[in-house]
Order: structure tokens, then sequence, then C-alpha cells
């Protein structure tokens, strides 16, 4: 049940430093990733890798790619409904990734079933042992997130995202072309503190209180670069979704390519900076700012974007690559609450279904 909690959802934002620990458990030692499906050598043939999901856990994969490809090795992210169009070649040496929470979503079983038909291996990334997916692909690696009641994924996208970090450690251990990057141990190190920041972040958010402030708006934009662009588009999926309200998501340089035309004072920016490649976030806040729209900062507390800012998401200081799963859960809070002030029906939002059986 819900215990002490009046929605699902937020039970399950609560519960995601549990969630975690038990993500990252017995698969981090000295430095190095050990998974059982996958043991070392399992991806010495693969070249590319890429990546198939919807909604939220494309955003998941989003980050899982940039990862892969700042390390070197070449990945691809395509929404499964688009697969048969936007594919491109793929043979024995391409390893295509279902990242998918239920394991049952059909846009995302029918892309890893004709990748498969083309020639690719396959690893099913999920939370639902014995799902489809995790039958279907040739190696499935678990999500351990623990049932997700909410249609909402919350604490699924922060173990995904965890959990594909983890599975990109082990493909570039691997792949031949990838460079092992310098930090890998100090970000692998840096994991196990993620269960206790995200606690932290749920003792001392200011998310209500943010909500409330900016819950007459009529539009919420998010913005973010590098790792912080997929944690924007989740922010506003995330938004719309329960609260029903318009909201989007942007990379930060595109705002001035037109989504600039809807910002006025009426469309609060939250900024996500990761503290890592992030200058461009900043000064596309700014530009917004200047055409009246407050800025939120969805950052660490000395990041330089505070400054500019009128309002403050504190994210703890972490590794750069975790710092926008802290971030997501600040914006989780913000749209659980933004819709609980609404009254919205939270666990359930009208039109949507937790699983999508149907292409
Ligand atoms: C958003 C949401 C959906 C799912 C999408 C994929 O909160 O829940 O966008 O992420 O339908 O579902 P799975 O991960 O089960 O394949």
């Amino acid at each position: 049940g819900k215990g002490e909690f009046d929605h699902y959802m937020k039970k399950e934002i609560h519960s995601q430093p549990t969630a975690l620990s038990n993500t990252i458990e017995g698969r981090v030692e000295d430095g190095e990733v050990s998974l059982e499906a996958l043991p070392a050598g399992s991806f010495t043939d693969i070249e590319e890798v890429q990546f198939v999901a919807c909604g939220t856990s494309y955003h998941a994969a989003v980050y899982g790619a940039q990862l892969l490809k700042s390390a070197g090795v070449r990945a691809d992210v395509i929404r499964a409904s688009e697969y048969e169009s936007v594919a491109g070649p793929v043979d024995e040496t391409t390893l295509t990734v279902a990242v998918t929470q239920s394991g049952e979503t059909a846009d995302t079983l029918s892309a890893v079933r004709e990748a498969a038909d083309r020639g690719a291996r396959t690893l099913a990334v999920t939370n639902v042992v014995g799902s489809t997916a995790a039958r279907e692909a040739d190696d499935a690696v678990y999500i351990r997130a623990g049932p997700e009641v909410g249609v909402a994924a919350t604490k699924t996208f922060s173990s995904q995202a965890v959990t594909l970090a983890l599975v990109g450690q082990r493909i570039v251990a691997d792949v031949p072309a990838a460079d092992h990057p310098d930090d890998a141990e100090a970000m692998l190190e840096s994991l196990a503190d993620l269960p206790e920041q995200v606690e932290s972040i749920l003792e001392t958010t200011d998310a209500e209180r943010l909500a409330k402030r900016y819950i007459d708006s009529q539009s919420f934009f998010f913005i973010g670069n590098g790792l912080g662009h997929p944690v924007a588009l989740e922010g506003a999926l995330k938004f719309k979704e329960i609260t029903y309200e318009h909201a989007e998501g942007f990379a930060s340089g595109q705002l001035k390519h037109g989504p600039l035309a809807l910002v006025t004072e009426q469309t609060p920016v939250f900024a996500v900076c990761t503290g890592g490649d992030d200058g461009k976030t900043k000064t596309n806040a700014i530009e917004a700012q200047t055409r009246g729209a407050p800025i939120v900062s969805v950052s660490p507390d000395d990041h330089p974007v505070v400054d500019a800012a009128d309002a403050h998401l504190s994210v703890p200081d972490t590794h750069p690559v975790w710092t926008g799963l802290l971030a997501n859960v600040q914006l989780q809070l913000v749209s659980y609450y933004a819709a609980d002030l609404l009254d919205r029906p939270i666990d359930k939002p009208r039109n949507l279904a937790k699983s999508v059986t149907v292409e």
C-alpha cells in the first residue's frame, strides 16, 4: 500500500534511496563494475550500441548513450516507435539495448525484435524479472527498483540511468575502440553516496514552496545541455503528465531557435546544471530572463547559474555524471507538488496507462 504517503508517486519518489542502493548492490567493487549476466569480455566484438526506448525510459537511454559516447563508443538512441525508419545499418557488431521499465512496451518490443531480425545482439535493461523483453533478449540486466505503481515513472528512471551507466562501464572495458575515462574510478566511488544524497534532497527540498510560487504560470520550460538535457526532457514530461499544464524540455542552446518566442513572465524556466559542460544553460536561461521569465536554477549551490536565478533548487555536490539524477529528484518533487495543488489524480493521469502494450 501507500503507507504514510498520499500517493504512490510520492512513496516511490521517497523510496529512491532504497531503490538505488539495490540497483548498485554488489555491482561495483574496487573501481570495477561486475554484472552477473555480462561477464568481462561480453562485448569484445561490439562496435556500436543502439538504445531503443519510449518516454521516460528514452530519457534514461539518452543519458546512458551520452556516457558511452563521451568514452569514445559509437552509440545512438532511437525512439522505439521510429525504429524501422531511422535505425540505419545493423549487424552482429551492433548491441541493441531495450530500455523498458515494464519490459512489455509494444513499441520497444517491436524495435528490439526488428534489431534481432537484422542480426543485432540484444540486451534488455528492465525492472520486471521474466518480462517479455527480458525473456526475448539475448541477455537481461535488472534495475532492481522494486514494483512501481504510479503511472508516472520516478524511481525507475533513477535506477535505469544508474544501471545504464554501469552497463556502459562494462562495455567501455571491453570495446577496443573505447578510451577508459581517467576519472572512471572516482565516478564509481561517488555512486555509493547517491542514495544518501537523494535522502538529503527529500529532507530539505524547497519544491513545494516553489510549486506554489509558480503554479499560475502559463507554461513551464525545462532546459539543460550535455547530461542536463535528458533531465530537462524528463522534468517536462513528468510535469505535463501529472499536472496537465503545458511543459516543454529543450536543449538549452535551442531556445533561441524558436521557443524563445513563447517566453514571457508567464513561463518559468528550470535551468538544469550538472556542473559538467553546461555553460550554455546559464547563458540561455539569462536570455529568457531578459524577456521576463523567472529562472529556477536546479544545480549545486556553488554553480554560477545560481547568482542569476530568481529561485533555486539545491542539488548536492557529486561527480558531474550523477548530478543530473539528483536534479531530477528535485524536478519530480516540483511536478508532484504542482499536481497536488491542482488536485490532479496523480497516480492515474487521464488517458495514460502504466504499460503501453499497443503500438
Ligand atoms: C512516463 C512514463 C512513460 C513510460 C513509457 C515506457 O512517466 O511512465 O513515458 O516511460 O511508456 O515504458 P517502459 O519503460 O515500461 O517501456
